[in-house]
């Protein structure tokens, strides 16, 4: 049991715009975002960094200039320095690179502060919550992987728990614990069990057939999970 939920971070739900459609981007982002999502994750990946691309920084300017929601722009690429602020520039409000893609995190997180948002690093499944211990103070957002980055609609790994318990333990109150990868309904109240804030969840809001229920559902469980886990602390 993570005494790290004690410290009573908010529950975030961001709906990872990558298991939307495309096509009726704006509409489904309105959806989500009248039903109270409280953020909106988007995946930009290189084909390198990951087997898989998706989208860049004109698609992000164009969600930007229909929603007013907080872009939380995930970069699974190899080169995070070098793109980011056209990112932020698009209007991205937080840049979450990984840390298995830079040598130096720390001189990316000090560049990335430089660019006025919110800035996050996030660790593959097999990476230790040691390797970003290191320098934890200095972000904002720890993404914890419960999949291997590049595809949405994997099943979540259940052996990142742990990982996430750790790092709970250690962040500040101000700080995201965000989890992404196989969050629903089924191990959302598992993830906020152990310490989790901040779900991303694409497959099971956007492939819904109902997305804004789908998030109410979504938060409904993490609050309950929340709930009971403040009664056993
Ligand atoms: C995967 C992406 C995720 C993805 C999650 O590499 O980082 O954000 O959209 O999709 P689900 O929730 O379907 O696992
Ligand atoms: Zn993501």
């Amino acid at each position: 049991m993570s005494s790290g939920m004690t410290t009573a971070r908010p529950i975030r739900i961001a709906p990872s715009v990558l298991e939307a459609d495309f096509g009726r981007l704006a509409e489904q982002i309105a959806q989500v975002e009248a039903a109270g999502a409280d953020l909106l994750h988007v995946d930009v990946m290189d084909g390198h960094f990951v087997p898989n691309l998706s989208l860049g920084v004109p698609v992000v300017a164009g969600i930007a200039r229909h929603t007013d929601l907080f872009l939380d722009v995930h970069l699974m690429i190899t080169d995070p320095g070098k793109y980011a602020r056209a990112f932020v520039d698009a209007g991205a409000d937080g840049i979450t690179f990984h840390i298995e893609a830079v040598e130096q995190p720390r001189e990316v997180v000090k560049q990335l502060r430089g660019l006025g948002v919110k800035v996050g690093v996030s660790l593959n499944p097999s990476t230790p919550a040691e390797d970003v211990l290191e320098f934890v103070e200095m972000v904002d957002i720890v993404l914890v992987m419960t999949v291997w980055p590049g595809f949405g609609g994997q099943r979540f790994m259940d052996d990142c728990l742990t990982k996430i318990e750790v790092l709970a333990e250690q962040l500040g109150a101000a700080q995201w614990l965000q989890v992404d990868g196989g969050v629903n309904i089924e191990t959302a109240p598992r993830v906020v069990a152990a310490g989790a804030d901040t779900l991303v969840a694409g497959s099971a809001i956007f492939g819904a057939e109902d997305p804004a229920a789908a998030l109410v559902l979504l938060r409904k469980a993490a609050l309950e999970a929340r709930a009971q886990a403040e009664q056993r602390a």
